[in-house]
C-alpha cells in the first residue's frame, strides 16, 4: 500500500522541519478545510505553494470545503497532482471530475461515514481514486470506523468486475491494526495522521505501514 500522511496533526511552528521528517513518503495529504463543510479551517491552496519549495512529494489534495467547483483552479495551478472533492459538497460531481482531469490532475471524490458508497455507482468509471472517511471529517486523532470495510470490499469487487482502474484510498483512524484490516479488503492507499507524527521515528513507521 501507498501510505499518504496528513500533516494536520504536526506542529505548524516548524512545519518544514515536520515535511521533512517524512521524506520517505511518497504521497503527501493535504487536509484543506474552510469551516463551512466542516466546522474547523485549516489552510488552503497557499500551503502547497509553501510546501512544493521543498518537496517532490505527489500532492494529495483532500478539499474538505463548500462549492469546490469555484476553487479546484487554485489547486491545479498550485500543483495538485490528486483533487478529491467531497460528494456531500458538489452539485454535478461529473462535471468537476472531468473539469479537473481536463487539466491534466487526477480526480478523485470522497464520501463521509454516513453516505453510501452506492451514490457513487454511475462515477466509478470515471475517477481516478475514491477516499472513504473512516472518520468524521474535521480532525485528527479520532477512532477508527468499520464501515468504512464494506464500503472499501464494496468498490474493490466492483473494480475488479468491471476492471476500472481507480484507486481507493481511507483515511482516519489508520494505525498497524486498522491498516491491515484495510488492505485485506482492498484498500491501495492509507492516509495517516496523528499515529505518524506523534512519533520521532516517522520514516520507519511509514515504511512498515506500507507493508503490512
Ligand atoms: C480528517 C482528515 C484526516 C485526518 C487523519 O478530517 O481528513 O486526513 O487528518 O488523521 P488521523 O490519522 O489522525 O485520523
Ligand atoms: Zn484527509
Amino acid at each position: 500500500m501507498i501510505c499518504a500522511p496528513s500533516f494536520l496533526s504536526s506542529n505548524f511552528s516548524k512545519l518544514k522541519q515536520e515535511i521533512l521528517s517524512i521524506n520517505e513518503a511518497k504521497w503527501l495529504h493535504f487536509d484543506v478545510m474552510d469551516g463551512l463543510f466542516v466546522s474547523n479551517t485549516t489552510y488552503d491552496h497557499q500551503m502547497l505553494k509553501t510546501i512544493g519549495e521543498f518537496s517532490n512529494q505527489v500532492f494529495d489534495c483532500h478539499l474538505m470545503i463548500e462549492k469546490p467547483e469555484k476553487y479546484v483552479d487554485n489547486y491545479i495551478e498550485n500543483g495538485a497532482d490528486y483533487i478529491t472533492f467531497h460528494y456531500e459538497a458538489s452539485h454535478n460531481p461529473l462535471k468537476l471530475i472531468q473539469y479537473i482531469q481536463s487539466k491534466g490532475v487526477k480526480a478523485g471524490i470522497s464520501i463521509k461515514p454516513n453516505t453510501r458508497v452506492e451514490v457513487l455507482d454511475d462515477l466509478l468509471e470515471y475517477l481516478d481514486l475514491i477516499l472513504i472517511m473512516s472518520v468524521e471529517p474535521g480532525k485528527g486523532g479520532q477512532k477508527f470506523i468499520p464501515n468504512a470495510l464494506d464500503k472499501i470490499n464494496y468498490l474493490n469487487n466492483i473494480r475488479t468486475q468491471k476492471k476500472y482502474e481507480y484507486l481507493i484510498e481511507v483515511d482516519g483512524g489508520i494505525q498497524f491494526d486498522t491498516a491491515k484490516m484495510v488492505k485485506n479488503v482492498g484498500c491501495d492507499v492509507i492516509v495517516v495522521g496523528s499515529f505518524i507524527f506523534n512519533q520521532s521515528n516517522r520514516n520507519q513507521i511509514i515504511k512498515e505501514l506500507e507493508n503490512v
